[in-house]
């Protein structure tokens, strides 16, 4: 048994190097549909039945958690997961839910009613699917008051990022950027909200200026993860070591993959 982690791409990655760094000793599946990727461009339904089809495939692998570590799935699937088809006995978490926290300055599990928050003009960069669910914002919406979000949908990053084309997606955050300070010249705070970007956090931040406060969700899963397998020891399983799966070409996302963790790792085919 292990814990499965997924990403329609190699973005997910940046969640699993946080996550070995907290826990080195956590059974791992990373399960990327890379076959499928970008998510980002596609229609909410799709998005879903791709991603119960990739969990799926980790539950079978006997993973009874799996973290979508892909905002666009978390923000198109989670919620429908949840309520409509997760089996008994497994469990599905997204990334959302620890980055507003740290937003809002709640400890996990705190649902007092929303209120004022120090921070009040947020960017949020993220895939057009993403941007478009508006899933941030409806969870902001549960947990602060008079927060003002503006959204800036990232088309061609992912592309970008996953093709190793360094140079079109730091030219791609630069125009981002400036769309963005059009809308909202002085965000406070910077939400990278999806798992590819951090690869780009400095470039992102350079744009941005140093007075903006740049949230990037890796650090922020892995201590949630941290947390939720103290409350529910036993749901990680007694398995070792990481594993890499992949619905695309095994040598060509192997490649692709070394910016991500800065060492070599190789993808099975899913
Ligand atoms: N890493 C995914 C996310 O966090 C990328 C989505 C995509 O495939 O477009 O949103």
């Amino acid at each position: 048994m292990a814990v499965g982690i997924f990403d329609s791409g190699l973005g997910g990655l940046t969640v699993l190097d946080a996550v070995q760094k907290r826990l080195p000793d956590l059974p791992i599946v990373y399960y990327a549909d890379s076959a499928h990727a970008p998510y980002g461009v596609r229609k909410a339904d799709d998005i879903y039945e791709l991603t119960i089809r990739a969990t799926q495939d980790l539950f079978d692998r006997d993973c009874d958690l799996v973290i979508l570590a892909c905002n666009t799935a978390s923000a198109a699937a989670l919620r429908r997961m949840q309520e409509s088809w997760l089996p008994a006995g497994k469990r599905v978490l997204g990334v959302f839910v620890p980055l507003i926290e740290a937003l809002t300055e709640r400890q996990w599990g705190d649902n007092s009613p929303p209120r004022e928050v120090a921070v009040q003009h947020v960017a949020l960069f993220a895939t057009p699917a993403t941007v478009s669910s508006r899933a941030f914002q409806r969870e902001l919406a549960f947990r602060a008051i008079g927060v003002d979000v503006e959204a800036q949908s990232c088309g061609g990053l992912v592309d970008a990022i996953e093709d190793g084309d360094m140079i079109l997606a730091e030219a791609l955050v630069r125009s981002h950027v400036d769309a963005l300070k059009r809308k909202m010249p002085h965000p406070q705070a910077a939400i990278l909200g999806c798992t590819h970007y951090p690869l780009l956090e400095e470039i992102f931040q350079d744009a941005l200026g140093s007075d903006v406060e740049v949230y990037s969700q890796a650090d922020l899963v892995a201590a949630s993860l941290a947390d939720y397998l103290r409350r529910h020891p036993g749901i990680a399983g007694d398995g070792s070591g990481t594993r890499f799966l992949t619905t695309g070409d095994p040598r060509r996302v192997s490649g692709r993959a070394v910016p991500f963790m800065k060492r070599d790792i190789q993808f099975e085919q899913a």
